[in-house]
């Protein structure tokens, strides 16, 4: 449903961070039976960061919420809301969100982990913008932060050489709103998911399961058919619900899986090729902070503006998969 409250969630800031260390391509080829070649043509992927021995998703994630907090101009005591989105946390538990709110220093209101792996990111930036629009709530840190290094297979060049770490945040403040879709903020979200698919993308250890962490296992083909099959259909929904159409969408910030997907899922929607935001190249696929690590590059180059129409989308295990239609 479009939202018609008096409420509505307007983004004040974005930012990100990357670890150090990034690991190429030709690097990989050292490690298991690939080329720089075939990871170029089949994902686009040139390079990915690697977190620090010592460095975990919490030291990520606090990074890059500090950044968005930097760009929001506001402090650790004007937020009353942080949602991390982590397939990757620090410990079984607490949550991660915990521990950022305390690297933060925010000492009030709630921190929560969410968990829908690549779609992470939106499913918790439609989460803050409930809570902002009911009122309950002010000013939310989303935060997308992940280390899949650590739940890769580095022997498994089908796997291995797709993903790499990182962490991105965005401020959202709750603003009065007379509904108008021209005004900025949050129109509408869309999410979904399908616990059918788990064999085709998941982790194959758990602390009720195995009792071990696991590495990530992945049917690569299911996952891209669906990606680009079934996951347009939320940002239909996005369209229907606010009456805007692909002509009206400045920028079009999908998941960074896989050129060739993002490629693909905007062709099929009728999204100009210019209007696409990708970052793949340098980042490999990030999961939860696939996202606002785009839209952190796109605001920092100033390619999205203030009033600037940015659709966001994203596909993850589960399966799960979202839309968000933001007026920046
Ligand atoms: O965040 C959401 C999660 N993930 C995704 O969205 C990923 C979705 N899937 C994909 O992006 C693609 O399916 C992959 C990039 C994973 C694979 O691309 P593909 O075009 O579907 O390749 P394929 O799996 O059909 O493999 C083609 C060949 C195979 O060899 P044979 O059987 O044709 O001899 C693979 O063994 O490429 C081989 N191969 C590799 N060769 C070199 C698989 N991985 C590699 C590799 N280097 N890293």
């Amino acid at each position: 449903m479009p939202h018609s409250s008096k409420l509505r969630s307007v983004v004040r800031g974005v930012g990100a961070y990357l670890p150090e260390k990034i690991l190429t391509n030709k690097e990989l080829a050292e490690l298991v039976n690939t080329s720089d070649e075939w990871i170029v043509q089949r994902t686009g992927i040139q390079e990915r960061h690697i977190a620090a021995k010592d460095e975990t998703t919490s030291m990520l994630g606090a990074h890059a919420a500090r950044a968005a907090l930097a760009e929001a101009e506001l402090k650790a005591e004007d937020i009353d809301l942080i949602i991390l989105a982590t397939s990757t946390p620090d410990w079984t538990f607490p949550s991660t969100a915990t521990q950022i709110q305390a690297e933060l220093g925010v000492h009030q209101g709630v921190a929560f982990d969410l968990q829908a792996v690549c779609s992470g990111f939106v499913f918790a930036l439609a989460t803050a913008d409930k809570f902002l629009r009911s009122g309950s709530h002010k000013r939310a840190l989303v935060i997308g932060a992940e280390t899949f290094s650590r739940i890769i297979d580095w022997t498994d060049r089908t796997t291995c050489v797709l993903f790499g770490d990182g962490a991105g945040a965005v401020v959202v403040e709750a603003s009065d709103s007379t509904g108008d879709r021209h005004e900025r903020g949050i129109l509408t979200t869309h999410l979904r998911s399908d616990g059918r698919h788990r064999s085709k993308l998941h982790v194959d250890g758990g602390p009720s399961a195995t009792q071990t962490v696991g590495h990530l296992r992945m049917e690569g083909k299911e996952v891209f058919r669906f990606a680009v099959g079934q996951v347009t259909d939320v940002v239909k929904d996005a369209f229907a619900a606010t009456g805007l159409t692909a002509d009206d969408l400045n920028w079009f910030v999908p998941h960074q899986a896989n050129q060739r997907i993002i490629d693909m899922s905007a062709h099929k929607l009728g999204i100009a090729p210019e209007k696409v935001i990708a970052t793949v190249h340098l980042h490999g696929n990030t999961s939860a902070a696939s996202v606002p690590l785009a839209l952190s590059v796109a605001r920092q180059d100033g390619r999205i503006k203030n009033g600037d129409l940015v659709m966001l989308e994203a596909v993850g295990g589960g399966f799960t998969w979202g839309s968000a239609l933001v007026r920046w």
